[in-house]
């Protein structure tokens, strides 16, 4: 059939044509053959020893539009003078412009048919011929270089690059002799040795197709980390950096004690409310908190007692809220609305080493994991998200240095000029939402709440009154869609996320823009 050859009938074209003559220059031998294909039938032909061949770069000048004209129809001059000398009288300006049908042409051609003494101009303002015959060099020229693809004169060749008539154009082309396995025909090759060449011995004889071993492999679909965990393990290293110890937070289901009642957020408040946070109702209550392992020396009813009091009465220095706070509430289960119920839980057990001088060790802890809220969804909320949250506990803490804190952790993702703006916890006093400029959005966004935990939730735990501890949250879906550029939340978590999108999510480096 027509059309092009296959890179297999190349192949032997090339063969047979380096038979009659070796070496072979491919632009000259196969000028119709596109580089593409002559490479790669001269690759088949160069893995199996036929032929071998090297590459040759070279300059070919090719006519523009404009030198094309010229070559078919000759120069402006010349047509200009081939018009005046059929015309005896001479011809007008527009009478020569009607003839040749072209402004341009008349305007350059006459001036230059001029400079030639090919033309005058008569008394009465008309143009004729004044010689019988000329010779077009530019258009003689303009068929060499069609021809030939160059010019002898090398300083005429970059004149008529600056007139626009000619431009230069890199060739490769290749030089191909005969290898020491040539043979007129790429012998039949067999690719599988199978069980039945060995049974009948043709494999013996048999001339076995080489390996490639430059192809390039099929698309392999490895496994992907989701982007939501290429980032937590980026927010992972910034903790481990800052010397912070991770927290078990593998329960999605707290009991509200330590959800919310140790957090003192009071039994009514709005939080709590079904709409906002989701109960669990089978089993519907946990047990009054109590040990769990043997090293957990903590007495639960101590503690169990102080928070109902802070809560009721008041405590350490707190008035309280002044209601009858409710054991069976507390011990209502739910889907854990923020990780700082594990927080809670974490200081408490720290609580713990305090030793007869009073002492408690500092402690820098973290997590980053899945918290519930019901709320309605859409495409910035959904009823589950992750929070990256930290906490750190220490003597002489002060507001200035969680401020210090924060301009350092958020710097390490590359987020600078941070803001502050006052805020409230029932569980953090002072509070402070962080915000920072968004260039994207061109505006302050908010990027995560702080506070500097109740001196009641603390003492009411054991700690003495000089520790204190700072905490911040933030969540994890927020930097991972601004990151990766993703505008609505479905298309992150959830059954809507696209497959293909977690499998090209390329790594993120949160400290590179
Ligand atoms: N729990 C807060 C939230 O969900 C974050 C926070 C943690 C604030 C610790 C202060 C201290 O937004």
């Amino acid at each position: 059939t027509a059309g092009s050859p296959s890179s297999g009938d190349l192949a032997t074209h090339i063969l047979q044509s380096l038979d009659k003559s070796s070496p072979l220059l491919s632009a000259e031998a196969f000028p119709a053959a596109g580089f593409v294909e002559v490479k790669a039938a001269l690759d088949r032909l160069g893995s199996r020893e036929m032929v071998t061949y090297d590459t040759i770069e070279r300059e070919e000048a090719i006519l523009e539009p404009e030198g094309e004209q010229i070559a078919a129809s000759g120069s402006h001059e010349a047509r200009v003078f081939d018009a005046l000398r059929s015309a005896v009288d001479g011809l007008t300006v527009q009478d020569l412009e009607k003839t040749i049908g072209d402004k341009s042409v008349v305007k350059i051609g006459q001036g230059k048919a001029f400079k030639e003494k090919w033309i005058s101009k008569t008394k009465d303002g008309k143009f004729k011929a004044t010689v019988d015959s000329i010779r077009d060099v530019t258009k003689e020229q303009m068929q060499t270089i069609k021809e030939t693809r160059t010019y002898p004169d090398a300083k005429l060749l970059t004149d008529l690059r600056k007139r626009k008539l000619v431009r230069m154009q890199k060739i490769i082309s290749f030089r191909i002799h005969k290898g020491p396995k040539f043979a007129l025909k790429i012998p039949e090759e067999a690719t599988d040795l199978t069980a039945d060449m060995i049974a009948t011995g043709s494999w013996k004889t048999a001339t076995f197709k080489p390996y490639n071993f430059k192809a390039s492999g099929a698309d392999q679909r490895a496994g992907a980390l989701h982007p939501l965990n290429k980032v937590r393990a980026e927010f992972r290293q910034i903790f481990f950096e800052m010397g912070f110890e991770e927290m078990p937070t593998d329960k999605f289901v707290e009991s509200g004690f330590w959800n919310f009642d140790v957090l003192f957020v009071p039994q009514q408040h709005p939080a709590r409310d079904l709409q906002d946070t989701f109960y669990i109702s089978d089993p519907e209550s946990a047990d009054v908190p109590r040990a769990t392992s043997s090293e957990d020396t903590k007495d639960y009813a101590v503690y169990w007692d102080n928070v109902k009091a802070v809560h009721q009465d008041g405590k350490y220095g707190s008035i309280g809220y002044r209601y009858p706070w409710s054991g069976d509430e507390s011990l209502r289960l739910v889907l854990r609305t923020h990780t700082t119920a594990i927080s809670a839980n974490m200081l408490h057990k720290l609580a713990a080493k305090r030793g007869p001088d009073g002492y408690i060790p500092p402690a820098r802890y973290f997590s980053i994991d899945r918290v519930f809220r019901n709320e309605s969804v859409d495409a910035t909320h959904l009823a589950e998200f992750h929070q990256v949250e930290g906490v750190i506990a220490d003597t002489n803490l002060t507001l200035g240095g969680l401020m210090e804190f924060m301009d350092i952790f958020f710097g390490k993702m590359g987020i600078t000029d941070l803001k502050y703006k006052p805020a409230y916890n029932p569980y953090t006093e002072p509070s402070m939402e962080i915000f920072s400029y968004h260039k994207g959005l061109g505006k302050l966004i908010e990027i995560g709440n702080s506070g500097m935990f109740r001196p009641e939730m603390l003492e009411s735990m054991g700690f003495p009154k000089d520790m204190r501890v700072y905490g911040w949250g933030l969540s994890l879906e927020r930097p991972t869609m601004i990151k990766y550029g993703i505008s609505n939340i479905r298309e992150l978590l959830g059954h809507k996320v696209d497959l293909n999108f977690v499998q090209s999510s390329p790594a993120v480096r949160l400290d590179k823009d």
